[in-house]
């Protein structure tokens, strides 16, 4: 492993990973990146001048510049963190989740296939379980039962990626992590959300009652992860990576609360997002016998996170203008202004 290609690395797992890589290993390491509203160039600033470091503007679903990337760079290695990733934009819309997710999925399988890459790895997730009722936390054998359009498309990327194992015997390892925290993540996702509104003492608009379950782990112990099954994952394999204990959205949302020295007032609950899981929950038996286990809890990370957004406005209060605006009226416009 020399030359890694990191797809989605603009966004906010793959810019985690791309500095956890640079600061961990002398590989060469090239980000392959669409730039959608969630890619961040941004995120990556800090590596610009970095010898090891390359970009490519590029769209996993484009056969032939992903080709060309390969041979231009000499790639040995895929990790795939490109994809569509809200829910709520899945339900909205769900074109480009099949695209990218999906297609964009088999797209790299081939290319992989045709180079004779020396490894695959597909960052996946919980959410390709669906719902996991109370007593049980889901193993990597599960059936995969996904609810929303986002966790389908997913679910179908995970699945190609198991045929082009058994079929065409590629070298693939799979990850399925539950929900990270952390720098660089783009404010539609609950905490950077939560966090921001509350710095600006905007209302915390909460789904239903706010009792569903999520596994908020730090995203560098996920990157740190990803990089153990690269190293010792057994090829053909799905490892879950989580802290193995989940929470409710209302004590996230009181931790947030509780860090900025906020007034719980600022919550509102609105009408609940449709399909909604209400618990995921991991059993991370099996990346921990490969040495590895979370370094922070839930409550850690959800605290590390919201004081990095305390710390770096200019990183999201650009990100929270223009487009941004136009999403969060569809999404909370109404609901905001009615009750549930
Ligand atoms: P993100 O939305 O922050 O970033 C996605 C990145 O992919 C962006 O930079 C975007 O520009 C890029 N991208 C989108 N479509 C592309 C295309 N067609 N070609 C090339 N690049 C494209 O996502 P994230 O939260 O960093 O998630 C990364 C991966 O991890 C995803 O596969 C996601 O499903 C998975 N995952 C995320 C979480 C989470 O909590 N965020 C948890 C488990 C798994
Ligand atoms: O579980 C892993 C998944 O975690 C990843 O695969 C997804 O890419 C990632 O987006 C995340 O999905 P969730 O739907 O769990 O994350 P989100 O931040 O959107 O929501 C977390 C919880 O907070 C969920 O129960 C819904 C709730 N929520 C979310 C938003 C955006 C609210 O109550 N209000 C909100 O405004």
């Amino acid at each position: 492993m020399k030359n890694l290609l990191i797809t989605g690395g603009a966004g906010f797992i793959g810019a985690n990973f791309v500095h956890y890589l640079l600061s961990h290993h002398d590989y060469r390491v090239v980000v392959f990146d669409k730039l959608t509203y969630a890619g961040n160039l941004n995120s990556l600033k800090d590596i610009t001048n970095d010898r090891r470091y390359a970009f490519v503007h590029g769209d996993i679903c484009d056969a032939e510049m992903v080709e060309q990337t390969i041979r231009q760079h000499d790639i040995d290695t895929i990790v795939n963190f490109a994809a569509e990733t809200h829910v709520d934009r899945s339900i909205l819309d769900p074109d480009a989740f099949i695209q990218t997710d999906v297609y964009g999925t088999y797209v790299l399988l081939e290319a992989v296939r045709k180079f004779g890459l020396q490894r695959y790895h597909q960052v996946s997730t919980d959410e390709v379980y669906g719902h996991i009722p109370a007593g049980h936390r889901s193993r990597e054998s599960d059936q995969v039962a996904p609810r929303s359009p986002y966790a389908a498309s997913k679910t179908g990327g995970d699945l190609l990626v198991r045929a082009y194992y058994t079929t065409y015997n590629l070298p693939v390892t799979i990850s399925r992590g539950s929900n990270n925290v952390g720098p660089y993540q783009y404010p539609e996702k609950v905490v950077p959300l939560f966090t921001t509104n509350a710095l600006d003492d905007q209302p915390l608009p909460v789904y239903g009652d706010g009792r569903q379950m999520r596994d908020y782990q730090y995203v560098l112990d996920h990157c740190e992860a990803i990089d153990l099954i690269l190293h010792k994952g057994e090829i053909g394999e799905i490892y879950n990576i989580g802290t193995g204990t989940e929470i409710e959205n209302l004590e996230m949302v009181q931790i947030i609360l509780d860090t900025l020295k906020k007034s719980p007032n600022l919550i509102k609950h609105v009408t609940d997002r449709p399909g909604h899981d209400r618990r995921y929950a991991l059993d991370i038996a099996k990346i921990k016998s490969l040495g590895w286990q979370p370094r922070h809890t839930p409550q850690e990370a959800i605290r590390l996170t919201v004081q990095w957004y305390l710390e770096n406005e200019w990183w999201w209060r650009p990100v929270k203008e223009g487009d941004f605006q136009e999403y969060y009226q569809q999404q909370y416009g109404e609901r905001l202004a009615t009750e549930p």
